[in-house]
């Protein structure tokens, strides 16, 4: 791995899923907006894996369903229009790697963001969902309306987490100006 490393939480939650995500498992993207992640992830599962993504606005949905149609993966993906805080009504097998990126398609309206309420409900289920030795990141944005909130309310909650069921860590860029976006991961360890 390279300086890409630690460029910024974007990338280097894309390198965690790399360096984590094998063929034949399945992942969940939590907030699917232009389906980047939920591509890699796609790719990263191979046929016989399977990637679950939600994203409350169908614009999100139906042009990642596209993307991944043109690059001929959308038969191993499962697309869902509802709110990630309602994963439980769709999935109930255990979950080797989950992602989220919070906050607001880009582009497009920043109204339709995530928020402290809903992402914590999710989150909540999400870590009963995981496997064991499973994988949860998040990345949040602190610098538009609602995100400092969100981001508290998070870290509140992940601090708390038993430490012998989960380990969190934060990689928050503490050089970096402007809000830069901060990352946790949250391993479970048993
Ligand atoms: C920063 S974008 C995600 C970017 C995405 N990871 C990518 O690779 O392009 C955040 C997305 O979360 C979605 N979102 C907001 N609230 C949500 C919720 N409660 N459940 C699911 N998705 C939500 C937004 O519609 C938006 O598309």
């Amino acid at each position: 791995m390279g300086y890409n490393t630690f460029k910024n939480a974007v990338e280097t939650a894309k390198n965690i899923m790399k360096a984590y995500v094998k063929t034949g498992q399945i992942a969940l993207d939590c907030t699917v907006g232009n389906g980047n992640d939920t591509l890699l992830l796609s790719l990263l599962v191979g046929e016989k894996g399977k990637v679950y993504g939600f994203d409350i606005q169908s614009v999100a949905i139906e042009r990642t369903r596209e993307r991944l149609r043109n690059e001929g993966l959308e038969d191993r993906v499962i697309l869902i229009n509802d709110s990630h805080e309602h994963i439980d009504r769709y999935i109930s097998e255990g979950i080797d790697f989950i992602v989220y990126n919070l906050g607001y398609l880009p582009k497009g309206s920043k109204e339709i963001r995530t928020n402290a309420d809903s992402t914590l409900k999710s989150i909540k289920k999400a870590l009963f969902l995981l496997k064991k030795n499973g994988l949860l990141l998040v990345t949040c944005y602190t610098g538009h309306e609602g995100g400092m909130e969100e981001w508290k309310a998070l870290k509140e909650y992940l601090k708390g987490l038993d430490q012998n069921v989960y380990s969190v860590l934060e990689f928050n860029f503490i050089n970096q100006k402007n809000n830069p976006p901060i990352l946790y991961g949250i391993e479970k360890n048993s």
